[in-house]
């Protein structure tokens, strides 16, 4: 039997995951690391931190499954997008990693858009210029620390810094590259003419490859460290939504997930590229070659019923204690005895501001409606509904980009709520499914280098004979009616407030 190996390198730690070809775990492992706030909006990672997690995470496996070097038959890399690694003439890191959720970015994204225009930017990277995304990151370090541009000669993403250890090559794939906004996303290939605007030099950057092809071999002194055959094939692997796409199937047109984890993502697939003018849904390259995918992101999803949890539920927190519950399994139950519309209740969940619909980081969160008559349990239930308004709100703009959505599976940890994956079931008119494998972006690279090992010859065929779906939800015919009309209401709120919460962050 052949086994692959899934390395998923994230904000809060790097999961490796053994896989036999039939996509059962074979071994897990998960090392930590931290995140540095040096100030207010900013967020860096040690690529070092990174690098050894990695390493240590697939010699742990490894070890643990007792499956023959031989036997593993390639790596596919996932991660966290948009982070920036610069390494010098010889291949040390400059600086820590400014990564995805960085903020400090504002005076770039204006330079981007003078220099290129909104609208020529929209056309060849598929995306408005955003202060997470990597060119921005880039145009920084050139203006606020020269001296660290003047030394760089290689630019990668953190997965792609992950590759550079492994294999010793500079290379990146579509997907992660297209969150880089150098990309000429519509022809899947650097765009000389963002590059030059921007006055940045392409030679810094990696070959680019399509996710399923194999994009190096490991080195001698890796395979020593990790415990695998030297020329083991590194595949291109997948930016971390469109990795959990390959892993829960959502490779053909009609199908989507939903993941609400601390921010929630709405993610279609799409096989004729589609880009939002207005820039409020992101537009990339998927995994699958010559297909794109469509994502809305809610910023403040999970977070939300976690902020409600830490506030509001200590009761809840000490019953879960003694009964040994999950303490939003309590949540969800008591949310679940309160009807649709929480007896005229309505949440905004913009407490991070928002990115999908609204592009205001202004936005914060509102209560509509609240009367005497409410209790904690309308107010949670409330918090919920919410939450699934503003991911219904991604689908809406997807409607209008003529993307429709049949098919929807849901993950994250919010995944795991019935009561929530009704609510969405019921909000988008389509059955919820859950996939059997909760790997979802570890599984999804390891589909990604099975094809690049020759075991499945596309990815779809890949997924069909590995992803299998568990439970589904069907909409509640009487209720999608009800959740209608409070969501019609729901869509009226923001614009009322939009200015207000300009003048409040003035204040
Ligand atoms: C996507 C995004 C995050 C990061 C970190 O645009 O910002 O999903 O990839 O997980």
């Amino acid at each position: 039997m052949a086994f692959i190996i899934g390395v998923d390198i994230g904000t809060s730690g790097t999961k490796t995951v053994l896989f036999d070809e039939a996509g059962a775990v074979i071994a897990s492992k998960t090392i930590e690391y931290p995140l540095y706030q040096p100030k207010n909006g900013y967020a860096e990672q040690d690529p070092e931190d990174w690098a050894n997690a990695a390493v240590n995470t697939i010699k742990a496996v490894m070890a643990e499954s007792g499956v023959k070097k031989e036997d593993v038959k390639g790596i596919g890399l996932s991660g966290q997008m948009h982070g920036l690694v610069m390494l010098d003439k010889d291949n040390n890191v400059i600086r820590k990693s400014i990564i995805w959720c960085d903020q400090r970015t504002a005076d770039e994204v204006a330079e981007m858009n003078a220099k290129l225009g909104e609208k020529k930017l929209i056309e060849i990277t598929a995306n408005p210029a955003l202060t997470g995304w990597t060119a921005a990151k880039i145009l920084w370090v050139k203006n606020k620390e020269p001296e660290n541009y003047e030394k760089c000669r290689h630019i990668l993403l953190p997965k792609d810094y992950i590759r550079f250890i492994l294999t010793g090559e500079y290379a990146t794939e579509v997907s992660d590259a297209s969150g880089m906004q150098l990309l000429d996303v519509p022809n899947r290939c650097w765009s000389d003419e963002v590059i030059s605007a921007l006055g940045l030099d392409k030679s810094m950057l990696g070959k680019v490859y399509e996710s399923c092809e194999v994009t190096g071999r490991l080195t001698k002194k890796m395979a020593e460290l990790t415990g695998l055959c030297e020329g083991t094939i590194v595949v291109g692997g997948a930016g971390d939504n469109a990795a959990a796409a390959v892993g829960t199937g959502v490779v053909e047109d009609g199908k989507a997930f939903t993941t609400i984890g601390t921010s929630g993502v709405v993610f279609a697939h799409t096989s004729k590229i589609s880009i939002d003018p207005k820039g409020r849904v992101h537009t990339c390259c998927a995994a699958v070659p010559n297909s794109w995918h469509v994502m809305g992101v809610t910023q403040g999803a999970g977070l939300s019923l976690k902020w409600f949890r830490d506030n509001f539920c200590s009761a809840e927190k000490e019953t879960a204690k003694y009964m040994g519950v999950d303490e939003y399994y309590l949540m969800d139950k008591e949310a679940a005895t309160v009807s649709i519309g929480a007896n005229r209740l309505l949440y905004l969940p913009y407490l991070m501001g928002e990115r999908t619909p609204h592009l205001d980081p202004n936005a914060r969160g509102v209560f509509f409606g609240l009367s005497a008559m409410h209790t904690k349990k309308e107010m949670l239930r409330a918090v919920m509904e919410g939450v699934s308004y503003s991911l219904r709100d991604c689908v809406e703009v997807f409607k209008q980009m003529s993307i429709s959505v049949s098919d929807m599976m849901a993950c994250g940890g919010g995944g795991t709520s019935p009561l929530w994956r009704q609510m969405l079931a019921d909000l988008y008119a389509c059955p919820v499914k859950t996939a059997a494998s909760k790997e979802g972006p570890a599984l999804g690279v390891a589909l990604l280098a099975s094809v690049g090992a020759g075991i499945y010859s596309s990815v779809p065929e890949a997924c069909k004979a590995v992803v299998k779906t568990d439970k589904v939800q069907e909409p509640v015919a009487e209720n999608v009616p009800q959740y209608e009309k409070y969501y019609r209401l729901y869509t009226e709120i923001y614009p009322k407030l939009k200015e207000k919460f300009a003048l409040l962050s003035s204040l």
